[in-house]
């Protein structure tokens, strides 16, 4: 029997670390960088159609520019696939906040349309295309905690790290060409060696928890310079309890882990009353051979 039509789930990411080594002579920067899948995601429904199309429930995700349809042109084209797929888009990752919405939306189409297209390609194959859509897309072919490196697209998956409630916290902040701003105002001596990554990544690895202490990201030191807004939002998420706020990707996102699902209940609600947009949610895995759907 075809498969004529399947749901995905497009889950969100934070960074637990996010160390820039340097820069490449291709542009871009060597990254560490400890990554983990949340619970919050983005659901999808792939279709059976005879052309490729893409529809969103956010109006403005809906164009031709979108990475998910992007992704499926591209799969269609690289796998010589004479079929297409009406995919429709229901977000609820909070757009462009560093929590890897877009990039996650590619890559569990990638996965889907593999299946309904029954071109069965190994993961490696994919993360060479979901790569060229972009650094974050590899990462979340696999989902779970990973350790990244290179440009994005060396993705290690590691046991699970023992982390229990995230709040997270969207700014109403948006900045054009966002990655590519922050990434052109870090500075070589902002340069890290990878080894915060690693240790954190190592300290899993042997079955011991990571706490906040021990995340970090190279983005915090200079992001208050692109978005001033930030210092309100961080300020605000330290004033209902939260100590270690750390931001998601190349923010405006940020993220901190809640002792309890109750204190995390208490934040996320405290941080609405200002009128903020907060999400409390827990880490997400994979349930078998690192593949989402
Ligand atoms: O790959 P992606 O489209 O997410 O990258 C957006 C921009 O972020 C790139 O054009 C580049 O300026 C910057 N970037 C980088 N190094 C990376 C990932 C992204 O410099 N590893």
């Amino acid at each position: 029997m075809t498969t004529e039509s399947m749901e995905v789930s497009a889950h969100a990411k934070v960074n637990l670390t996010l160390e820039v080594l340097g820069k490449r002579s291709d542009g871009f920067h060597n990254l560490a960088s400890v990554m983990q899948t949340l619970e919050l995601h983005d659901s999808i429904r792939l279709e059976a159609a005879a052309d490729v199309s893409l529809s969103c429930d956010v109006a403005r995700l809906s164009g031709e520019d979108n990475l998910a349809l992007r992704a499926a042109r591209a799969l269609k084209e690289a796998g010589a696939v004479n079929a297409g797929a009406r995919i429709l888009l229901t977000k609820r990752i909070p757009i462009a906040g560093g929590l890897g919405g877009g990039s996650s939306d590619a890559a569990a189409v990638l996965i889907g349309l593999n299946r309904l297209w029954r071109l069965e390609w190994p993961v490696t194959r994919l993360s060479e295309l979901a790569n060229r859509l972009g650094s974050d897309v590899p990462f979340f072919l696999y989902g779970g905690t990973a350790i990244v490196q290179g440009r994005g697209d060396e993705v290690v998956q590691i046991p699970p790290a023992k982390v229990g409630w995230f709040v997270i916290l969207a700014p109403d902040i948006e900045l054009t060409s966002k990655t590519g701003k922050m990434f052109s105002l870090i500075t070589p001596d902002q340069y890290t060696r990878g080894v915060l990554s690693h240790k954190l990544a190592g300290r899993i690895r042997g079955g011991g928890d990571a706490p906040s202490q021990f995340f970090f990201n190279a983005f915090d030191a200079v992001a208050d310079r692109a978005m001033p807004e930030l210092r309100t939002y961080r300020d605000g998420f330290r004033s209902v309890g939260a100590r270690e706020v750390t931001l998601c990707g190349a923010g405006p996102g940020m993220f901190a882990l809640a002792p309890s699902r109750e204190i995390g209940l208490a934040w996320q609600l405290l941080l609405q009353r200002k009128g903020w947009r907060a999400y409390l949610t827990s880490a997400w895995w994979p349930s078998a051979k690192g593949i989402t759907g």
